[in-house]
């Protein structure tokens, strides 16, 4: 991250610098490692060293023991001078909430890697500080944080973060979207490929996200960003995303395959809602309801079939068994839910479904098999775990396309690959599935009619949607 911050013009010696959630000083030591080797340089006394360093550095953090180990840690790297000048620590990280910094524009950057996750009740205080980036009273910490660096940061300076790469897709997050690109340069979008060599405990997608601070009134030439993937400090060039200029929607992504130059957002493209589907979260948290999961050859009255994520396949009719290489596997037998008579989770019909997380290894996003109207009816109906998503029928309209073909066509390597460009994540979100741009129904049956491919189809009707 100093490596990219440099690059647009950071010199550690001259800007000063703020983590406003310093943690255990994860960025102020190579901070300060870097910015002594360079005072050092300059040939400046210890105390001179000292009072410049103190000038420069500065964290923010909540806990009060990391805050003090922070002290100690840059204390290490400052030794020798703060010894010549007589003190025993630098007293540049402030025990307080980065989240009420005072004062604005200060920092020449802000490097950070916020705390991330949602506020439940959030207080109107905080709503009413933080609005600009909130969306339907969705409030994520990491979101305050972005804002909070934008802030301090003064007009042309420097923000990079380390955040989940949910924002640049997420319908709860247009609202910091927006306010990203009304205040900033998005200059670098890294996604981080393998989590596991770069967090220990982090379970969300992340990405070090490089902005700029737009300065008042200044017109920046709007350059798209270079997106690369990280894998243990190599990273590897994978295009630009597609980023509006203004405004609220999904960040596209690029893709490294022929799908780069499809449109994903546009008026004139349809969505699974207009083709006369619904899409949503699988029902049963078996974890959590285990009392009301069992296996039988034939579900009793009150229980009806469950479906696992791990027993979709792509294009594949999907069969009423029990969990695939679970302990619990066993042939001949079906999983069943107890479920109260009159539930909305039970789905009666033919239905699509998709595993909702996949692995990054995985070639594809989206995995979706079917459930047909055989199975569907042969008990009463079925519901589905949290790891899938359902794609239904609309009862208020109909379907303009029909559902084995929808099937075939979220299986394609082209709607995959237009996933992909939306989400940086490995779980599939019900939403964006739903709002993905897709071509006008007419247009795409008129190709599958004529024998073409679904890949084929949705390349020519893509683009004629736009011509
Ligand atoms: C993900 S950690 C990263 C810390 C640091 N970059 C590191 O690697 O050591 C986030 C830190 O933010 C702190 N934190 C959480 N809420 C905060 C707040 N409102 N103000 C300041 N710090 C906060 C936590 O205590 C934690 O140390």
């Amino acid at each position: 991250m100093f490596e990219r911050l440099e690059r647009y013009g950071y010199d550690v010696s001259q800007h000063r610098l703020l983590d406003p959630a310093s943690g255990g000083a994860a960025f102020l030591v190579p901070a300060a490692r870097r910015l002594l080797d360079q005072l050092k340089r300059q040939g400046l006394s210890g105390e001179a060293v000292v009072e410049r360093a103190r000038e420069l550095l500065a964290g923010v953090e909540i806990e009060p023991g990391l805050a003090r180990l922070s002290e100690m840690l840059l204390a290490d790297v400052f030794d020798a001078e703060l010894r010549a000048a007589d003190q025993d620590s630098l007293r540049v990280v402030n025990r307080a909430n980065g989240l009420k910094i005072s004062g604005s524009e200060q920092f020449g950057a802000v490097i950070s890697n916020p705390p991330y996750g949602r506020v439940f009740r959030a207080s109107r205080a905080t709503i009413a500080r933080w609005q600009s980036v909130i969306t339907d009273g969705h409030v994520n910490t990491y979101a305050l944080f972005i804002a909070a660096a934008l802030e301090q940061a003064r007009a042309g300076g420097l923000v990079a973060v380390i955040v989940p790469t949910s924002f640049m897709s997420g319908p709860y997050f247009a609202g910091l979207r927006e306010y990203i690109l009304a205040t900033s340069e998005v200059l670098e979008i890294n996604i981080v490929e393998k989590r596991s060599e770069v967090f220990l405990d982090v379970v969300q997608d992340t990405c070090v996200l490089i902005m700029r601070k737009r300065g008042v009134g200044a017109i920046v030439d709007w350059q798209p960003p270079t997106t690369m993937v990280v894998t243990a400090g190599k990273s590897r060039p994978l295009g630009c995303a597609d980023l509006p200029v203004s405004g609220r929607r999904a960040w596209g992504l690029p893709t490294a395959s022929d799908e780069a130059e499809l449109p994903l957002f546009d008026d004139r493209l349809s969505d699974l809602w207009e083709w006369g589907y619904q899409a949503r979260s699988g029902y049963f948290v078996w974890n959590r309801s285990r009392a009301r999961l069992t296996e039988r050859s034939t579900p009793l009255a009150g229980e009806v079939p469950l479906i696992w994520a791990n027993n979709i396949q792509p294009n594949a009719r999907i069969e009423l068994q029990t969990r695939k290489g679970g302990t619990t596997a066993s042939k001949g037998q079906i999983s069943c839910v107890t479920l109260p008579a009159g539930s909305s989770a039970l789905i009666r019909g033919p239905a699509i479904v998709l595993q909702r997380t996949t692995n990054r290894s995985q070639k594809r996003r989206i995995v979706a098999g079917l459930v047909d109207a055989e199975a569907a009816n042969r008990f009463g109906g079925f519901v589905t775990e949290n790891h899938t998503i359902v794609v239904l029928p609309r009862m208020d309209t109909s379907q303009l396309v029909p559902i084995q073909t929808v099937l075939q066509l979220l299986n394609s390597s082209v709607l995959d690959a237009q996933y992909r460009r939306l989400s940086g994540t490995v779980s599939v979100s019900t939403k964006v599935l739903q709002r993905m741009g897709l071509p006008p129904a007419k247009l795409l049956l008129r190709h599958l009619d004529a024998g073409k491919d679904e890949d084929t189809a949705l390349r020519l009707a893509y683009r004629e949607a736009l011509s």
